[in-house]
């Protein structure tokens, strides 16, 4: 029966799906399910059904590759009716996860039991659907509305103990045989003389106030739309009878469906599940990594040895002096407490890292059992060379020498070491321990195993780890500084910083660009600017107010003063009016008449200058493909994921509007505004970007 095997045992028809990887419910696994209860209804043999899964999990859902394809008969909501409708019962035997339809799978069979430990979730939302194979109006009867909305609408997991609790799970299971508990289960049923126990026949749960859930829900969604939706389909549970609920359900899906929302969701799932794919690593083994060095104990410093702490690392962090020192463990410290706050690890697992897995020491002779080295201390090359000169000096043969730079050249740092290739940039995004991102800076020399080792390091801190080659930025910075320059143009020529702001966190955006630049602190755009001030072109446009900002010592939410200002404890700034002054100023000096500009040209000035430097970036190999760019953004720049990303932003929009926008802009500034040669190529071919991806 391919994907879906069929078997007796005892009474006991077992249904085993076995899809690798995940079970995902293509059509063969659908047609085969099917088939199989159609067989179990006729089998006098089997008076009791199993459903399981094979490998590591019950069932992953839907098969999200299908999705934007024509539907294939027959469809899941079909076949779980049909279990549903079973005459004789039905047991699900859930291990590792039952997610998304898979739940849905679980949630029409008439009995369930689960391995501790199983996570049960509909993830639906986070692809920007909702779960449409009766999710939406089993669930709730089966756990109360509030759950339910809860599960349905974050799309996060529970665990096998709480959906016992929820009345989600009948029983949990033990052992680690998910078949084994399944068949105990069935066998315990018929001899209690089990009934079927329709799902779909339970009451219409309790309604709540859904108004205000959907007020909620609006609040926090910055644009996207799935959760509302979703509510929509879980009210309509409470005031329908089944099948109508059903049939709503369905209407509510296929709007989903046809959003471009789902379009974005979905590309962003498949470009971080592609990122970690590299030639240049297949079949290589990564080196050992139980030990690592951390060279510097500033913020970013202590950040990173928090981060490798957590992991279980050892982490041997060196200071120049032991004040230094012991401020850097004082910052550790502090990190760990604030992760027991939000419930990331207990009082004991920080005392045993204390204890036993950090070490704060002055001098490099510490680390001279250290398996990989990451450098954070200032943003200098001649201070960065003699740091690589000490750890060439004292690290064993074969430990990795990196270098947390966000814009030095790698290649030059490798060569003054002799060992270039052991030597790599790992750039992290402060709070180091918390961002996703992780940028892997490969240069010329750097040797396979090292980079195989960078993104096992970074799996194992549980980061998103993209491959970047080198230039100025890299792929994140280096795009940002020209998207960012598109947004200083535009406060030169009239727009204001906060309408800038407004219009980009409507578009999506966390932030705006100038919460950002009070946030990370005005001080780091100055001293970029500084240090690109010999390479500047006459016909760059500075941006004078935001040196003004910084001469008044106005440097953001740590002067409580930047572009906004921040009152006592608060993190949310408000509008200054002299801000708008000094702005008003630069404007004169810089011989300009203001203009208006609508929210609408604002966003894609914003996104043209973003993909045009992204198809730059992409032309000279700094970054593989689009979709690492992409993932980019969603890790480490608060890019709306239900847009994709950037670059799928950019196919969304289509390349040959982006280029007209480009076109258009470009004749008042033919120097900022250069269209990429990719980009018109792309555009010329009537390609996209995620022809790229593929190729
Ligand atoms: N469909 C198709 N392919 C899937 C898939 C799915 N539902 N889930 C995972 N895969 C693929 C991944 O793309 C990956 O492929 P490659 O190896 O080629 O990159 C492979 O399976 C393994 O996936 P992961 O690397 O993610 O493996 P993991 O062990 O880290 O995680 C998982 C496993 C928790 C199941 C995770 O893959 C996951 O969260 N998958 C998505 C689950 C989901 O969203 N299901 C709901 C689908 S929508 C639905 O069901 C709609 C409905 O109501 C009808």
């Amino acid at each position: 029966m391919g994907l879906v095997a069929y078997e007796v045992e005892g009474k006991v028809a077992v249904v085993t799906v076995s899809n690798a990887p995940v079970n995902a419910l293509s059509q063969a696994v659908r047609a085969g399910l099917s088939e199989a209860i159609e067989r179990f209804q006729s089998d006098a043999e089997a008076d009791i059904a199993v459903i399981c899964g094979a490998g590591r999990l019950f069932l992953g859902g839907a098969d999200i590759t299908e999705f934007g394809k024509p539907p294939m008969s027959p469809g899941l909501p079909e076949v779980i009716n049909q279990i549903e409708a079973s005459t004789k019962p039905v047991v699900a035997a859930v291990h590792g996860a039952a997610l998304g339809g898979g739940l849905e799978v679980a949630m029409g069979a008439h009995y369930r039991v689960a391995l501790a430990g199983a996570k049960l979730g509909v993830p639906e939302v986070k692809l920007g659907i909702l779960p449409g194979a009766g999710g939406t109006q089993r669930l709730p009867r089966l756990v109360g509305v509030e759950t339910a909305l809860s599960m349905i609408t974050s799309g996060a997991p529970i665990t096998a103990e709480a959906g016992v609790e929820a009345g989600l799970i009948d029983k949990l299971g033990v052992g680690g045989d998910a078949r084994a508990a399944g068949v105990a289960y069935a066998q315990e049923l018929l001899a209690g003389g089990a009934a079927v126990r329709p799902t779909g026949a339970i009451a219409p749960p309790e309604a709540v106030d859904f108004a205000a859930v959907q007020a909620k829900l609006k609040a926090k969604a910055r644009g996207e739309v799935a959760a509302s939706v979703a509510a929509e389909a879980v009210e309509a549970a409470t005031r329908l009878p089944f099948a109508e609920g059903l049939a709503e359900e369905r209407r509510l899906f296929m709007t989903l469906m046809d959003t471009p929302q789902r379009a974005g969701l979905i590309h962003a799932f498949f470009a971080e599940r592609a990122v970690a794919k590299l030639p240049e690593i297949v079949g290589v083994a990564p080196r050992k990594f139980g030990h690592i060095g951390v060279i510097g104990g500033g913020t970013m410093g202590a950040g990173i040895a928090t981060s490798a702490a957590l992991a279980g690392l050892v982490v041997t962090l060196v200071e120049r002096e032991q004040a230094a020192a012991d401020t850097a463990r004082d910052t550790i410290t502090r990190n760990l407490n604030a992760g027991i706050k939000r419930g990331k690890l207990s009082e004991a697992t920080r005392d045993a890292i204390l204890s036993d897995k950090l070490v704060t020491t002055v001098g490099y002779e510490g680390l001279s059992q250290a398996d990989l080295v990451i450098e954070a201390v200032f943003e200098n090359m001649e201070v960065k060379k003699q740091v690589f000169a000490e750890l060439d000096r004292v690290l064993p043969a074969g430990a990795i020498l990196a270098t947390n730079t966000s814009y030095l050249d790698v290649d030059e740092i490798a060569a003054s070491t002799s060992r270039p290739a052991d030597v790599i940039g790992l750039h992290f995004f402060s709070p180091a321990h918390i961002m996703k991102l992780l940028e892997v800076v490969v240069a010329g020399k750097t040797a396979p195993d090292v980079v195989a080792t960078a993104f096992a390091l970074g799996k194992r801190l549980g980061k998103t780890s993209v491959r970047a080659g080198v230039c100025d930025g890299f792929i994140g910075n280096r795009i940002l500084a020209h998207y960012r320059t598109a947004a200083d143009h535009m406060v030169l020529d009239g727009a204001s910083p906060y309408q800038i702001d407004k219009a980009l966190v409507e578009f999506g955006f966390a932030m705006g660009p100038y919460q950002v630049s009070d946030l990370a602190g005005l001080d780091i755009g100055y001293m970029t600017r500084q240090r690109k001030l010999a390479d500047a072109h006459p016909r760059d446009r500075a941006p004078t107010f935001a040196d003004a900002l910084y001469h008044k010592g106005w440097l953001g939410q740590k002067t409580g003063h930047g572009y906004y200002i921040y009152d006592e404890g608060s993190r949310v700034g408000r509008k200054d009016p002299e801000v708008e002054e000094i702005v008003a100023q630069a404007r004169a000096d810089a011989g300009v008449t203001p203009r208006a500009f609508t929210d609408e040209e604002i966003v894609r000035r914003y996104m043209a200058a973003m993909v045009n430097e992204g198809a730059r970036v992409l032309a000279e190999g700094i970054a593989q493909r689009p979709s690492d760019i992409d993932v980019v953004f969603l890790a480490g720049y608060g890019f709306p994921r239900w847009r994709g990303g950037p670059m799928q932003h950019g196919d969304a929009q289509g390349l040959e509007s982006i280029l007209a926008d480009i076109r258009e802009f470009a004749e008042q500034d033919d120097h900022y505004w250069k269209s990429a040669p990719l980009l018109e190529q792309l555009a010329r071919e009537g390609r996209s970007f995620d022809s790229l991806n593929k190729s």
